[in-house]
Protein backbone atom coordinates (compact mmCIF):
# COMPACT_ATOMS: atom_id res chain seq x y z
CA UNK A 1 0.00 0.00 0.00
CA UNK A 2 1.32 3.48 -0.92
CA UNK A 3 1.09 6.38 1.30
CA UNK A 4 1.08 9.95 -0.09
CA UNK A 5 1.83 13.16 3.04
CA UNK A 6 1.21 16.29 1.23
CA UNK A 7 1.58 18.52 4.17
CA UNK A 8 4.71 19.42 6.55
CA UNK A 9 4.52 16.93 10.28
CA UNK A 10 6.26 15.84 12.96
CA UNK A 11 9.22 13.79 11.23
CA UNK A 12 7.72 10.62 12.85
CA UNK A 13 4.79 10.42 10.37
CA UNK A 14 7.77 9.47 7.65
CA UNK A 15 8.88 6.05 10.05
CA UNK A 16 5.23 5.13 11.53
CA UNK A 17 3.51 4.01 8.15
CA UNK A 18 6.46 2.61 7.29
CA UNK A 19 6.80 0.18 10.57
CA UNK A 20 3.08 -0.95 9.39
CA UNK A 21 4.68 -2.12 6.81
CA UNK A 22 3.38 0.70 4.07
CA UNK A 23 5.15 3.14 1.59
CA UNK A 24 5.59 6.24 1.91
CA UNK A 25 5.91 9.32 -0.37
CA UNK A 26 6.61 12.54 2.60
CA UNK A 27 5.80 15.66 -0.21
CA UNK A 28 5.24 18.40 2.41
CA UNK A 29 5.47 21.00 0.05
CA UNK A 30 3.79 19.81 -3.03
CA UNK A 31 1.17 21.97 -4.82
CA UNK A 32 -2.56 20.87 -5.29
CA UNK A 33 -1.91 20.78 -9.06
CA UNK A 34 1.26 17.83 -8.63
CA UNK A 35 -1.26 15.94 -6.17
CA UNK A 36 -4.03 15.79 -8.53
CA UNK A 37 -1.32 14.19 -10.93
CA UNK A 38 0.02 11.79 -7.97
CA UNK A 39 -2.81 10.90 -6.37
CA UNK A 40 -4.47 8.04 -8.82
CA UNK A 41 -1.09 5.73 -7.60
CA UNK A 42 -2.13 6.04 -3.85
CA UNK A 43 -4.35 4.09 -1.71
CA UNK A 44 -3.68 6.44 1.34
CA UNK A 45 -3.58 10.43 1.69
CA UNK A 46 -2.19 11.76 4.94
CA UNK A 47 -3.31 15.66 4.92
CA UNK A 48 -3.29 18.98 7.64
CA UNK A 49 -5.64 21.61 5.75
CA UNK A 50 -3.52 22.34 2.94
CA UNK A 51 -6.68 22.05 0.47
CA UNK A 52 -10.02 20.88 0.24
CA UNK A 53 -11.30 17.50 -0.02
CA UNK A 54 -14.46 17.23 -2.36
CA UNK A 55 -15.70 15.19 -4.54
CA UNK A 56 -14.33 16.42 -7.60
CA UNK A 57 -10.92 15.77 -5.74
CA UNK A 58 -12.20 12.33 -4.90
CA UNK A 59 -12.54 11.60 -8.59
CA UNK A 60 -8.97 11.68 -9.36
CA UNK A 61 -8.06 9.46 -6.38
CA UNK A 62 -9.25 6.33 -7.86
CA UNK A 63 -7.02 3.63 -5.52
CA UNK A 64 -7.41 5.81 -2.95
CA UNK A 65 -8.63 4.18 0.26
CA UNK A 66 -8.22 6.09 3.50
CA UNK A 67 -7.41 9.81 4.41
CA UNK A 68 -5.45 10.49 7.89
CA UNK A 69 -6.43 13.87 9.02
CA UNK A 70 -3.51 14.95 10.43
CA UNK A 71 -5.48 17.38 13.32
CA UNK A 72 -8.93 17.90 14.74
CA UNK A 73 -11.20 19.64 12.06
CA UNK A 74 -12.66 18.05 9.13
CA UNK A 75 -14.20 21.27 7.70
CA UNK A 76 -11.74 20.87 4.84
CA UNK A 77 -13.31 17.92 3.96
CA UNK A 78 -16.54 16.74 2.12
CA UNK A 79 -16.82 13.80 5.08
CA UNK A 80 -20.29 12.87 2.71
CA UNK A 81 -18.30 12.72 -0.50
CA UNK A 82 -15.90 10.33 1.10
CA UNK A 83 -18.03 7.80 2.47
CA UNK A 84 -19.73 7.65 -1.01
CA UNK A 85 -16.82 7.34 -2.70
CA UNK A 86 -15.69 4.33 0.11
CA UNK A 87 -12.99 6.60 1.94
CA UNK A 88 -12.17 5.91 5.65
CA UNK A 89 -11.36 8.91 7.28
CA UNK A 90 -9.51 8.68 10.70
CA UNK A 91 -8.76 12.76 12.36
CA UNK A 92 -6.54 12.59 15.35
CA UNK A 93 -8.86 14.63 17.87
CA UNK A 94 -7.50 13.12 20.84
CA UNK A 95 -3.57 14.02 19.87
CA UNK A 96 -4.37 18.35 20.51
CA UNK A 97 -7.20 18.04 22.90
CA UNK A 98 -4.49 18.32 26.17
CA UNK A 99 -2.92 21.32 23.97
CA UNK A 100 -5.99 22.87 23.09
CA UNK A 101 -7.65 22.79 26.49
CA UNK A 102 -4.03 23.59 28.47
CA UNK A 103 -4.15 26.98 25.63
CA UNK A 104 -7.54 27.84 26.13
CA UNK A 105 -7.57 27.94 30.02
CA UNK A 106 -3.97 29.91 29.60
CA UNK A 107 -5.82 32.31 27.63
CA UNK A 108 -9.25 32.43 29.81
CA UNK A 109 -6.61 32.95 32.95
CA UNK A 110 -4.34 35.95 31.14
CA UNK A 111 -7.87 37.80 30.46
CA UNK A 112 -9.24 37.61 34.02
CA UNK A 113 -6.15 38.37 35.27
CA UNK A 114 -4.79 41.21 33.34
CA UNK A 115 -1.84 39.42 32.23
CA UNK A 116 -0.68 40.51 28.59
CA UNK A 117 -1.72 43.88 29.62
CA UNK A 118 0.08 44.54 32.94
CA UNK A 119 3.32 42.54 31.61
CA UNK A 120 3.30 44.90 28.77
CA UNK A 121 2.91 48.09 31.08
CA UNK A 122 5.66 46.44 33.52
CA UNK A 123 8.32 46.23 30.54
CA UNK A 124 7.36 49.54 29.91
CA UNK A 125 8.18 50.93 33.52
CA UNK A 126 4.45 51.81 34.37
CA UNK A 127 3.30 49.91 37.52
CA UNK A 128 -0.37 49.93 37.72
CA UNK A 129 -1.78 47.49 40.70
CA UNK A 130 -5.39 48.67 41.46
CA UNK A 131 -6.10 49.35 37.85
CA UNK A 132 -4.61 45.74 36.82
CA UNK A 133 -6.81 43.95 39.91
CA UNK A 134 -7.72 40.37 38.50
CA UNK A 135 -10.92 38.13 38.61
CA UNK A 136 -10.81 34.93 39.85
CA UNK A 137 -11.89 31.69 37.74
CA UNK A 138 -12.70 29.93 40.52
CA UNK A 139 -16.16 30.03 41.36
CA UNK A 140 -17.48 30.99 37.89
CA UNK A 141 -19.72 29.38 35.91
CA UNK A 142 -18.51 27.87 32.43
CA UNK A 143 -20.81 27.21 29.68
CA UNK A 144 -19.29 24.72 27.30
CA UNK A 145 -20.64 23.79 23.89
CA UNK A 146 -19.93 20.68 22.35
CA UNK A 147 -18.28 17.84 24.40
CA UNK A 148 -15.70 16.43 22.43
CA UNK A 149 -12.28 15.88 22.32
CA UNK A 150 -11.59 19.49 23.21
CA UNK A 151 -14.27 20.00 25.30
CA UNK A 152 -14.07 17.11 27.29
CA UNK A 153 -9.96 18.33 28.14
CA UNK A 154 -11.42 21.79 28.87
CA UNK A 155 -14.28 21.14 31.46
CA UNK A 156 -11.75 18.43 33.27
CA UNK A 157 -9.32 21.79 33.87
CA UNK A 158 -12.20 24.11 34.59
CA UNK A 159 -13.42 21.73 37.38
CA UNK A 160 -9.83 21.71 38.95
CA UNK A 161 -10.04 25.61 38.55
CA UNK A 162 -13.48 25.25 41.10
CA UNK A 163 -15.54 26.09 38.37
CA UNK A 164 -19.19 25.04 38.03
CA UNK A 165 -19.27 23.58 34.29
CA UNK A 166 -22.14 22.94 32.58
CA UNK A 167 -21.82 21.04 29.01
CA UNK A 168 -24.14 20.97 26.35
CA UNK A 169 -23.39 18.42 22.67
CA UNK A 170 -25.92 18.53 20.39
CA UNK A 171 -25.25 15.43 19.07
CA UNK A 172 -23.86 13.98 22.61
CA UNK A 173 -25.62 12.32 25.42
CA UNK A 174 -25.02 10.98 28.77
CA UNK A 175 -21.55 12.45 29.78
CA UNK A 176 -22.19 14.08 32.37
CA UNK A 177 -21.19 12.88 35.63
CA UNK A 178 -20.86 14.30 39.40
CA UNK A 179 -18.29 17.50 38.23
CA UNK A 180 -19.83 18.11 34.61
CA UNK A 181 -23.34 18.73 34.07
CA UNK A 182 -25.02 18.19 30.70
CA UNK A 183 -27.41 20.50 30.34
CA UNK A 184 -29.54 21.86 27.51
CA UNK A 185 -28.67 25.61 26.37
CA UNK A 186 -31.47 27.66 28.03
CA UNK A 187 -29.47 26.62 31.11
CA UNK A 188 -26.08 27.94 29.39
CA UNK A 189 -27.63 30.78 28.59
CA UNK A 190 -29.22 31.69 32.11
CA UNK A 191 -26.35 30.59 34.03
CA UNK A 192 -23.07 31.30 32.02
CA UNK A 193 -20.02 33.81 33.10
CA UNK A 194 -17.95 32.19 31.03
CA UNK A 195 -18.93 30.67 27.35
CA UNK A 196 -15.88 28.11 25.58
CA UNK A 197 -16.80 27.02 21.77
CA UNK A 198 -15.67 23.77 21.37
CA UNK A 199 -17.44 22.55 18.42
CA UNK A 200 -16.67 21.95 14.32
CA UNK A 201 -17.51 24.25 11.88
CA UNK A 202 -19.93 23.18 9.37
CA UNK A 203 -23.02 24.88 7.61
CA UNK A 204 -24.91 24.43 10.85
CA UNK A 205 -22.04 26.50 12.92
CA UNK A 206 -20.76 28.61 10.54
CA UNK A 207 -22.06 32.36 12.06
CA UNK A 208 -23.72 30.74 15.09
CA UNK A 209 -22.43 33.39 17.03
CA UNK A 210 -24.61 36.82 16.28
CA UNK A 211 -26.51 39.83 18.40
CA UNK A 212 -29.21 37.82 18.96
CA UNK A 213 -27.44 34.34 19.84
CA UNK A 214 -25.36 36.73 22.23
CA UNK A 215 -28.30 38.42 24.01
CA UNK A 216 -30.04 35.00 24.80
CA UNK A 217 -27.29 34.99 27.93
CA UNK A 218 -28.72 36.45 30.87
CA UNK A 219 -25.49 38.16 32.40
CA UNK A 220 -22.95 39.55 30.62
CA UNK A 221 -20.21 36.87 29.71
CA UNK A 222 -16.47 36.46 28.99
CA UNK A 223 -16.25 34.59 25.65
CA UNK A 224 -13.18 31.65 24.36
CA UNK A 225 -13.18 30.31 20.95
CA UNK A 226 -10.69 27.82 20.09
CA UNK A 227 -12.53 26.30 17.35
CA UNK A 228 -12.99 27.88 14.03
CA UNK A 229 -13.55 31.77 13.29
CA UNK A 230 -16.03 31.23 11.06
CA UNK A 231 -18.61 30.20 13.98
CA UNK A 232 -18.24 33.57 15.54
CA UNK A 233 -17.77 36.58 12.71
CA UNK A 234 -15.74 39.31 14.23
CA UNK A 235 -18.82 41.54 13.74
CA UNK A 236 -20.67 40.18 16.03
CA UNK A 237 -18.21 39.67 18.61
CA UNK A 238 -17.67 43.72 18.37
CA UNK A 239 -21.40 44.20 18.53
CA UNK A 240 -20.87 41.91 22.15
CA UNK A 241 -17.98 44.16 23.11
CA UNK A 242 -19.72 47.54 22.14
CA UNK A 243 -22.60 46.59 23.82
CA UNK A 244 -20.81 44.60 26.88
CA UNK A 245 -22.83 41.94 26.11
CA UNK A 246 -19.15 39.88 25.79
CA UNK A 247 -16.94 41.33 28.84
CA UNK A 248 -13.50 40.27 27.12
CA UNK A 249 -12.64 37.44 24.49
CA UNK A 250 -9.63 34.84 24.26
CA UNK A 251 -9.55 34.12 20.22
CA UNK A 252 -7.02 31.33 19.33
CA UNK A 253 -8.75 31.39 15.94
CA UNK A 254 -10.29 34.23 13.59
CA UNK A 255 -12.71 34.64 11.33
CA UNK A 256 -10.22 35.95 8.53
CA UNK A 257 -7.10 34.36 9.49
CA UNK A 258 -4.97 35.61 6.25
CA UNK A 259 -3.83 39.06 7.77
CA UNK A 260 -1.99 39.83 5.24
CA UNK A 261 -5.13 39.42 2.93
CA UNK A 262 -7.84 41.53 4.54
CA UNK A 263 -9.86 43.27 2.52
CA UNK A 264 -10.34 47.26 4.11
CA UNK A 265 -13.47 46.24 5.54
CA UNK A 266 -12.09 43.42 6.97
CA UNK A 267 -8.88 45.30 8.24
CA UNK A 268 -11.12 47.96 9.84
CA UNK A 269 -12.95 45.40 11.76
CA UNK A 270 -9.78 43.27 12.87
CA UNK A 271 -7.94 46.70 14.11
CA UNK A 272 -11.29 47.70 15.79
CA UNK A 273 -11.00 44.00 17.36
CA UNK A 274 -7.16 44.32 18.56
CA UNK A 275 -7.35 47.71 20.03
CA UNK A 276 -9.65 46.29 22.93
CA UNK A 277 -7.26 45.67 26.01
CA UNK A 278 -9.85 42.60 27.31
CA UNK A 279 -9.43 40.58 23.91
CA UNK A 280 -6.49 38.75 23.99
CA UNK A 281 -5.45 36.88 20.44
CA UNK A 282 -3.43 34.28 18.94
CA UNK A 283 -2.37 32.96 16.30
CA UNK A 284 -4.59 29.62 15.97
CA UNK A 285 -2.03 27.56 18.02
CA UNK A 286 -4.10 26.12 20.41
CA UNK A 287 -3.63 23.00 19.73
CA UNK A 288 0.03 23.52 18.80
CA UNK A 289 2.41 22.23 21.23
CA UNK A 290 5.62 20.20 20.92
CA UNK A 291 3.69 17.56 22.01
CA UNK A 292 0.38 17.42 20.15
CA UNK A 293 3.12 17.55 17.08
CA UNK A 294 3.87 13.92 17.89
CA UNK A 295 0.67 12.41 19.62
CA UNK A 296 -1.22 13.45 16.00
CA UNK A 297 0.99 11.10 14.60
CA UNK A 298 0.40 8.39 16.97
CA UNK A 299 -2.89 8.84 16.45
CA UNK A 300 -3.23 8.10 13.37
CA UNK A 301 -0.60 5.33 13.11
CA UNK A 302 -3.23 3.40 15.68
CA UNK A 303 -6.57 3.79 13.47
CA UNK A 304 -4.28 2.95 10.16
CA UNK A 305 -2.85 -0.11 12.02
CA UNK A 306 -6.53 -0.99 13.34
CA UNK A 307 -8.25 -0.29 10.20
CA UNK A 308 -5.30 -2.33 8.13
CA UNK A 309 -5.98 -5.51 10.73
CA UNK A 310 -9.52 -5.19 10.47
CA UNK A 311 -9.33 -5.47 6.32
CA UNK A 312 -7.10 -8.72 6.57
C1 LIG B 1 -6.99 21.25 14.07
O1 LIG B 1 -8.09 21.22 13.51
O2 LIG B 1 -6.42 20.23 14.48
C2 LIG B 1 -6.32 22.58 14.29
O3 LIG B 1 -7.19 23.62 14.00
C3 LIG B 1 -5.03 22.73 13.53
O4 LIG B 1 -5.21 22.39 12.20
P1 LIG B 1 -4.02 22.54 11.11
O5 LIG B 1 -2.84 21.82 11.64
O6 LIG B 1 -4.56 21.87 9.90
O7 LIG B 1 -3.78 23.97 10.91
Amino acid sequence: MKILIVDAMHPSIVEMPRDLGLEVDYFPDITFNEVLAKVPDYEGLIIRSKFKIDKSFLAYATKLKFIGRAGAGLDLIDVEACMAAGVQLFAANEGNRVAVAEHMIGMLLSLLHNIPKASQEVKNKIWLREENRGEELYGKTVGIIGFGNNGEAMAQRLVAFGCKVLAYDKYKYGFGDVFIEEVNMERIYDEVDVLSLHIPLSDETQGLISESFLNSFRKNIYFCNGSRGEIAPIAAILNGLKSGKIKGAVLDVLEHEKLDKLTEEQKTEFEELAAYANVILSPHIAGWTHQSYKKINDVLRDKIQRYLASRV
